[in-house]
């Protein structure tokens, strides 16, 4: 979970390397540091911190050289210190990497190597490679990084290079993402496109056991063993624009106004006169899609919610029946799977290390895999019989917001889908539920007008202790959503419930200093039974902030505070019920004078199971 750049250059690389390592901070910002090759020398910059703090101490700008290595961690093995802050090096500080991932077997390495006479210097699994390098080091950094890569067992993205070879750089890759850029003059590697799109939109992603040997003019793909491997170059079409924050104070809130654009991208060219084009996407044909029985979704986090929402909609819609797990327990149960289920995991950065494990064993046990992931060439996309995009854009607050709408909208344009093959729903039904999917985009322009009044709300209650979030329904997830985003960035603890489970447990908390955000949009459903729970958390003194439907009336002589949100269909207003709820979270967080892209301990992409 920690973020790898390198470049090689006919340029000094130390302002390009700060300024990737700092598009990807998301992925880990307790340490960092740099290193580049001065006169046949290593130069290491690095401590604990985040990059502002730590660059403002060690100033990464000074260092010199037309090669480097920048990295950010988010630590696993040995706490955020300097010493074990990345980039490593060897006993004669002549070979230097950068990691991500975690090596198994360090420990029998380590005491290998120490019985060999090599001298550590700080707790990581890390620094074990940069030793075992040296340990076969004849001359070849080539030949010795592919022998050390033989000999450990684990996850890895790894960035090498070696003062006595100052124009070659190194890059290998076992389960952790690694991609490599070709530039004019110059090349990268990169835990993601993001660190390098303003120099260059041509990448090759790098699979398991694959190195790649970076000059400034050439990059050549191997297998460990050595051989050249073709590789596929591709372009990619995110605007790098895309990945600034053009004016806004945080990337969450940049995010949370891209949503209506980014719902729009996701529907475009996916609906044709009414109908749902989604054919030319998914690899799998009518009858297969047909023979269905069942769908086990699979994600984690944020998009584990989505599941949650895209559950409801597939069973309301397409009548099928569908279970959600959460990735990392997946594999530990023995799920029921055959070759007419259809395992759907959902991930933004397709690198989460749990739910691309999920697809592995699901694809085993004979499940054809569809993927919902926003980073087009991540491992859950390439590793799936089939993908279906969400238009988001990079995303690279933290706390995920873009991704989950567009994650809704992708759910529901599949549920239709399945609906109209599976002839669960008519034509006319179906081009209805098409027509008010359209209209969401500008409803949340007009909804995310409503800023103000949401931020002030935040104010009043940002310094409470707890906050509970109720719905029912598809508005349980939004209400689980909702306390997670509250929780990740201001800290204030959150829980969401559904809200008649309520009575069984949490109502016992409720008193005047508990904030109870209630989602009680109008509907057939469960509207008026999320009044009855209105009453009695108002009977217990508890605050009521209600994310209700334009035009209700009623429920302002209930609550203490309403959200009004564009009426819409039950099922798409959950998509719109979210949007309050991220900026309640990001206006808590700032106004607690925290910073909500940062959150502590948090990190957007999890490579480690
Ligand atoms: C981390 C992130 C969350 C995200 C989750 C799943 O916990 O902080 O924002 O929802 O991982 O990530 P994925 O990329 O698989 O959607």
């Amino acid at each position: 979970m920690c973020g790898i750049v390198g470049i090689v250059s006919d340029n000094n690389v130390a302002n390009k390397l700060l300024d990737g390592v700092k598009r990807l901070e998301y992925r880990g910002y307790d340490s960092v540091g740099m290193v580049c090759i001065n006169s046949n020398k290593l130069v290491i910059k690095k401590d604990a911190g985040k990059i502002e703090e730590v660059d403002k101490k060690v100033n990464f700008s000074e260092l010199k050289g037309n090669i480097g290595l920048a990295h950010c961690r988010w630590s696993t093995h040995g706490s955020p210190t300097k010493e074990n802050a990345h980039p490593h090096f060897d006993c004669k500080s002549k070979i230097s990497i950068v990691h991500n991932g975690i090596i198994e077997n360090f420990s029998e390495l380590k005491e290998m190597l120490i019985s060999k006479g090599h001298k550590f210097n700080s707790l990581t699994d890390t620094e074990v490679i940069a030793h075992l390098i040296e340990d076969n080091f004849k001359g070849d950094i080539e030949e010795a990084t592919s022998a050390a890569l033989k000999q450990i067992e684990g996850s890895y993205a790894l960035g090498v290079i070696c003062a006595d070879s100052p124009e070659i750089l190194i890059a290998a890759r076992n389960e952790s993402p690694l991609i490599v850029g070709i530039g004019k003059n110059e090349n990268f590697i990169a835990s993601d496109v993001a660190a390098i799109l303003k120099h260059t939109n041509k990448v090759i992603y790098l699979d398991n056991n694959e190195m790649a040997i970076l000059t400034k003019n050439n990059v050549q793909i191997k297998n460990i063993d050595g051989e050249i491997i073709k590789k596929n170059i591709n372009e990619i079409d995110w605007d790098s624009e895309l990945a600034e924050k053009a004016g806004y104070e945080h990337f969450m809130l940049k995010e949370i106004h891209e949503q209506p654009r980014a719902i729009t991208e996701t529907l475009n060219g996916r609906i044709e006169n009414g109908n749902i084009n989604l054919a030319n996407e998914l690899n799998f044909n009518e009858r297969e899609l047909k023979n269905i029985s069942r769908i086990i979704i699979v994600a984690c986090g944020t998009s584990w919610h989505a599941g949650l929402a895209g559950e409801f909609m597939l069973e309301e819609l397409a009548k099928l029946p569908v279970e959600v797990e959460y990735a990392s327990e997946f594999r530990y149960r023995n799920p029921i799977i055959n070759g007419n289920t259809l395992v759907i995991a959902i991930s933004q950065s397709g690198e989460t290390a749990d739910t691309l494990a999920a697809i592995r064993e699901a694809k085993k046990k004979g499940a054809k895999i569809l993927s919902i992931v926003n980073a087009k060439g991540s491992s859950i996309d390439r590793e799936s019989d089939s993908v279906l995009y969400t238009f988001a854009g990079p995303e690279i607050g933290v706390a995920s917001t873009k991704a989950f709408t567009t994650q809704l909208v992708v759910l529901y344009l599949f549920t239709l889908y399945m609906s109209s093959i599976r002839d669960s729903l008519n034509k006319e039904t179906i081009k209805d539920l098409m027509g008010k999917l359209r209209k969401l985009p500008l409803e949340m322009e007009s909804l995310l007008s409503k800023e103000k009044e949401i931020r002030k709300i935040a104010n009043i209650y940002k310094d409470k202790h707890n906050a509970l979030f109720l719905g029912r329904g598809i508005n349980f997830p939004i209400a689980l959503e909702g306390a997670l985003k509250l929780k990740e960035v201001s800290y204030i603890h959150a829980e969401g419930y559904p809200a008649a489970e309520m009575k069984h447990g949490p109502i016992a908390l409720i008193d005047k200093n508990m904030p109870v955000v209630v989602l009680a949009t109008k509907d057939i459903y469960t509207y008026k039974k999320v009044l009855g729970n209105i009453q009695e958390v108002k009977a217990r003194g508890g605050i009521i902030i209600a994310i209700a439907s334009d035009g209700d009336s009623e429920i302002k002589k209930l609550a203490d505070h309403v959200l009004y949100i564009p009426n819409t269909l039950y099922i798409l207003s959950s998509i719109l019920a979210v949007v309050p709820l991220q900026l309640l979270a990001y206006y808590a967080a700032t106004d607690r004078k925290l910073d909500p892209d940062k959150p502590r301990n948090l990190s957007k992409s999890v490579t480690v199971e």
